[in-house]
C-alpha cells in the first residue's frame, strides 16, 4: 500500500497492523505480535475489548456527534464518574493529551491574570513531555520536540524533576509563577519515577505560594500505575489533572479535571472543542472505566507489572549493560548503559511490540488484561534479546 500521500512525520513504519485482540496484534501477513506497548499506553484493556466495542457500536447507532451547543447525557455521566474515581470536582473534555494540557495551561494563565500577575508563568520540568502543540512543546523539556519551531511560547520556567530544594530559589527569582505542571512519572523521558513524597511536597509548596499544582497524567492515568490516577499513590489532590491515552481505550478523548481554586476558572467563552466529549467518545470512556472497576483491573495492572519486572530482574541479574529495571504497575523501564533503539526491530522480528525512549530505556506499557502466561512470554522473548544486545 502506498504511503506517499501521508506527511512523513513518523518515518518508516515497522509493520502494517490490521487486527488486534486482547494482548495480541496481527500484521497483514498474518504474523502475530504480543503487545507490550498498548498503542503507547492507550489500550489498557487490550484490543477490541468486547464491552468497549459493544458500547461504541451501540452509541454509533444512536448519536455519534451533536456538538457542545447541546447537553450530552453520557458526557455528564462520564464527568461524574471521573470525579468519583479521582476526587476532582469538574471536567473539560477535549480529544487528546496535548489538548488536555492546553486547557490546563490556559487555566494557569487565567489564574495568574486574576491574581494580577504581569506575565503568568508555569513552572515545568527538565526532561518533561507534554505534547506537540506549540504551547505543550514549549512546556516540554526536550530540544528534539522544540527544534525548528521557534519562537517558542513564552511563560514557562524550568526546574530539575524530582528536586524540591531548588523550588524556593526559583520562586524567589520569578514572582510571575502561578502554577507547576509535572508528570508524576516521566514516561517519554524514560520512565523516571519521582520519590514517594515528591508530590506531597509539591502540594505543600503550591499551597504555601498560592500556585496551582497541575499534574499531567496523560500517560500515567486511567489505571496504568495500579491506581486510577498516579497521584492517588501519594494521597494528595491536585488542583488540575490532565489525562487522555487510556481514557477511551483507543477512542480519541482527553480530559482536564479541576478541583479547589481551579474548579470554576473556565467560564463560558473561555475554551471549547467541536468534538470534545462527543457521545461516541464518551460511550467508549464510560465502558472503559466500568470495565476497569468491575474486572478489578487496577489490581491486575499491579500484578502484571510486578510479574514482568520480577521476571526481568531474575533473568537479567548481573547483566553488565542493564543499568536499572524500574516501574509502577504496567509502566516499566529497563535502562541500558547504551543507546538501544535497534532493540525495537529485534523484538518485532520475534513477535513482540516494545518501545525504546530516551535513547537507552526500553519502555513497556502492556495491557492490564495480560494473563500470567502472556507476561511470562513477554519476559521469555525480551530477556534474551537484552542479554545478547551489545551494540546499536
Ligand atoms: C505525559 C504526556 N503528556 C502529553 C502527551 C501528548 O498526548 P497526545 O499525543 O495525545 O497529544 C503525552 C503523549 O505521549 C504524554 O505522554
Amino acid at each position: 500500500m502506498t504511503r506517499h500521500a501521508l506527511m512523513n512525520t513518523y518515518g518508516d513504519r515497522a509493520a502494517t497492523l490490521i487486527k488486534g485482540e486482547g494482548a495480541w496484534l496481527w500484521d497483514e501477513k498474518g504474523k502475530r505480535y504480543l503487545d507490550a506497548l498498548s498503542g503507547i499506553a492507550v489500550c489498557g484493556l487490550g484490543h477490541s475489548h468486547p464491552s468497549v466495542a459493544k458500547a461504541i457500536a451501540k452509541q454509533a447507532t444512536i448519536l455519534t456527534h451533536c456538538s457542545n451547543f447541546f447537553a450530552i447525557p453520557n458526557q455528564e455521566e462520564l464527568a461524574k464518574n471521573l470525579c468519583q474515581v479521582s476526587g476532582m470536582s469538574k471536567v473539560f473534555f477535549g480529544n487528546s493529551g496535548a489538548e488536555a494540557n492546553e486547557a490546563a495551561i490556559k487555566m494557569a494563565r487565567l489564574f495568574g491574570n486574576k491574581k494580577g500577575l504581569k506575565l503568568p508563568t508555569v513552572l515545568v520540568m527538565d526532561n518533561a513531555f507534554h505534547g506537540r502543540t506549540l504551547a505543550t512543546l514549549s512546556a516540554s523539556g526536550s530540544r528534539r520536540v522544540q527544534a525548528g519551531f521557534e519562537p517558542l511560547v513564552s511563560g514557562f520556567v524550568r526546574a530539575p524533576f524530582n528536586n524540591i530544594d531548588c523550588l524556593s530559589k526559583i520562586a524567589d527569582n520569578n514572582h510571575n509563577i502561578c502554577a507547576i505542571l509535572v508528570e508524576p512519572i516521566q514516561g517519554e523521558g524514560g520512565i523516571r519515577i519521582a520519590s514517594d513524597d515528591y508530590l506531597s511536597k509539591l502540594r505543600q509548596f503550591c499551597d504555601e505560594k498560592d500556585w496551582l499544582l497541575m499534574l499531567d497524567e496523560v500517560q500515567t492515568g486511567n489505571g496504568r500505575t495500579g491506581k486510577y490516577f498516579c497521584y492517588q499513590h501519594g494521597g494528595i489532590i491536585p488542583d488540575v489533572v490532565t489525562t487522555s491515552k487510556g481514557l477511551g481505550n483507543g477512542m480519541p478523548i482527553g480530559a482536564c479535571l479541576a478541583s479547589g481554586k481551579a474548579t470554576d476558572l473556565l467560564q463560558p467563552g473561555n475554551h471549547g472543542s467541536t468534538f470534545g466529549g462527543n457521545p461516541l467518545a464518551c460511550a467508549a470512556a464510560l465502558a472503559t472505566i466500568k470495565t476497569i472497576q468491575v474486572d478489578g483491573l487496577l489490581d491486575r495492572a499491579t500484578v502484571v507489572g510486578e510479574r514482568i519486572m520480577s521476571g526481568l530482574r531474575s533473568e537479567l541479574a548481573g547483566v553488565e549493560h542493564v543499568k536499572d529495571i524500574r516501574g509502577l504497575g504496567c509502566m516499566i523501564g529497563i535502562e541500558l548503559n547504551k543507546p538501544c533503539k535497534s532493540l525495537f526491530g529485534m523484538a518485532m522480528a520475534k513477535g513482540l511490540v516494545i518501545n525504546v525512549t530516551a535513547e537507552s530505556v526500553i519502555r513497556l506499557l502492556p495491557p492490564f488484561i495480560m494473563t500470567d502466561d502472556e507476561a511470562d512470554q513477554l519476559v521469555a522473548i525480551l530477556a534474551p534479546l537484552i542479554k545478547a544486545f551489545n551494540k546499536d
